[in-house]
C-alpha cells in the first residue's frame, strides 16, 4: 500500500470594516439563528447594537468580567446555554468584546459539536488589530494564561470604529500598541504615516482610526497567512514581547496593561538593536519619537531590572539561550541569540536608569 497525503484544510476569512454599529447589524443574515457570547459591560454602553441584535432573534450570554472569566467555568456554561437553545452545526456563533472575550469564543466555537462556525465583533483596539486575527483561541487554566486553546478562525471579523468610542485612552493605548508593533517590523512608510496622523487618531477620528487599523489587521493578517502555526514569520510578533513579559511578570502582583509593557519591551529592543550595531541611531529616533506622541501611563510599573530579568530567563519559548527579536532596520525584523546573560542583564540595568530619568 502507498502512503496519501491530502491537504484538508483551506481556510479564509472575511475581514469588514464599518464606521456605524448599525451596519454590522445590517450584515447579518436573517436566515441564520446566531448566538452571541458578550461583554456585558460593553452591551450595556451600546444599546442600541444590543436592542439591533435582539431584534435579529440572536440568543445572547453575557460575561460580567470577561477577562477573570475567561476559564472553564464560563466556557461549560457557555456550552450549556447554547444546547438549551439549540444551537447546532449549522448556527452561528459571535464573540463580542475586547480580546478575552474573542478568545473565549473562538475556543467555544472550536469545539461545540466539533467546530461550528463563528464571527467575531472585536471592540477593544487590542482585539480588533491583535486578538481576533490569526485563528488563535484560549482560556485561562489554573493561574495560567491561555493554557488551553486551540488554532481555529472566524469566518469573518466585523471592525467598527464606532465601538472604540466608550474605550478609555489608557485601553486604547492598551491596543495602539500592537499597531505600532506591526509597523515597526514592516516598514518605515508605515511608521510615518503613523506620526503623520498621530493627533487624529488620539482624537479617534473614525475615517484616520479605520485607515489605520486596516493596514494593521493586513500585516497580521499576511504574516498569519504565511505562517499559521508560528514556525517562521509569524514569531516575529513577538517584537518586544520578551522584554514585555518578563515586564509583567515582575509586575504580577497589581497587573499592568499588556499593551504598555510592549511599549517598554519594544523600546528595549530598539535600543538594544542600535546598540548591538544593527539599528541605525536615527532610525531609532524616528521609532523613539513616534511612540512619545502617545500619551502612555507608566507611573504603575514597577522596573525592576533583576526581576525582569530572571522572569525572560524561564520565558517558555527560549530554548538554550534568550531569544530576541530585534530589528535591523525598521521593517527588518530577526531572531537574535543572546549567548551572553551578563551582556543582557547589563544592558536591562542601563536601560531602566535611563528610562526612569
Ligand atoms: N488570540 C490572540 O492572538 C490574542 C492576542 C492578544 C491578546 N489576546 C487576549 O486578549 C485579551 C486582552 O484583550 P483586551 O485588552 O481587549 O481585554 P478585555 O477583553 O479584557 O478588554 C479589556 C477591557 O476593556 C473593556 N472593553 C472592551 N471593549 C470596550 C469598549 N468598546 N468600550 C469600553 N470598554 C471596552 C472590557 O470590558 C475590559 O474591561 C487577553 O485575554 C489576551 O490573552 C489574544
Amino acid at each position: 500500500m502507498k502512503d496519501l497525503i491530502f491537504k484538508a484544510e483551506e481556510i479564509s476569512v472575511k475581514l469588514s470594516y464599518f464606521n456605524k454599529a448599525s451596519k454590522v447589524i445590517d450584515s447579518l443574515s436573517d436566515n441564520v439563528k446566531y448566538c452571541v457570547i458578550a461583554d456585558a459591560k460593553v452591551l450595556d454602553m451600546h444599546q442600541d447594537f444590543k436592542n439591533g441584535l435582539l431584534k435579529k432573534g440572536c440568543f445572547i450570554f453575557e460575561v460580567e468580567e470577561a477577562e477573570k472569566q475567561k476559564n472553564l467555568e464560563t466556557y461549560s456554561e457557555a456550552i450549556a446555554f447554547m444546547q438549551k437553545n439549540g444551537m447546532n452545526r449549522q448556527d452561528c456563533l459571535i464573540g463580542f468584546g475586547g480580546g478575552a472575550i474573542t478568545d473565549l469564543t473562538g475556543f467555544i466555537a472550536s469545539s461545540y459539536m466539533r467546530g461550528i462556525k463563528y464571527l467575531q465583533i472585536p471592540t477593544s483596539l487590542l482585539a480588533q488589530v491583535d486578538a481576533s486575527i490569526g485563528g488563535k483561541t484560549g482560556i485561562n487554566f489554573g493561574q495560567i494564561k491561555n493554557f488551553v486553546g486551540s488554532f481555529y478562525n472566524p469566518v469573518q471579523v466585523f471592525i467598527c470604529a464606532d465601538f472604540l468610542q466608550s474605550l478609555n485612552e489608557q485601553e486604547f493605548l492598551n491596543g495602539f500598541s500592537e499597531v505600532i508593533k506591526h509597523s515597526l517590523i514592516t516598514s518605515k512608510e508605515s511608521l510615518e504615516k503613523i506620526k503623520k496622523t498621530s493627533q487624529e487618531i488620539l482624537a479617534k477620528d473614525s475615517d484616520t482610526l479605520l485607515k489605520c487599523i486596516e493596514e494593521s489587521v493586513q500585516i497580521k493578517a499576511q504574516i498569519v497567512a504565511s505562517d499559521f502555526k508560528e514556525k517562521g514569520a509569524r514569531k516575529y510578533l513577538n517584537f518586544g514581547h520578551t522584554f514585555a513579559h518578563g515586564i509583567e511578570s515582575a509586575n504580577y502582583k497589581s497587573p499592568i496593561f499588556h499593551g504598555h509593557a510592549v511599549i517598554i519591551g519594544m523600546l528595549m529592543a530598539l535600543k538594544y538593536s542600535k546598540e548591538l550595531g544593527f539599528l541605525q541611531k536615527s532610525s531609532y529616533e524616528l521609532a523613539k519619537e513616534v511612540i512619545s506622541h502617545f500619551n502612555y501611563n507608566f507611573t504603575n510599573i514597577d522596573l525592576d531590572a533583576e526581576l525582569i530579568f530572571e522572569a525572560m530567563k524561564s520565558d517558555k519559548k527560549n530554548t538554550k539561550t534568550i531569544n530576541l527579536v530585534l530589528l535591523r532596520e525598521i521593517g527588518e525584523p530577526f531572531i537574535y541569540e543572546e549567548q551572553s546573560s551578563e551582556t543582557l542583564k547589563h544592558y536591562i540595568k542601563e536601560f531602566i536608569n535611563d528610562f526612569k530619568k
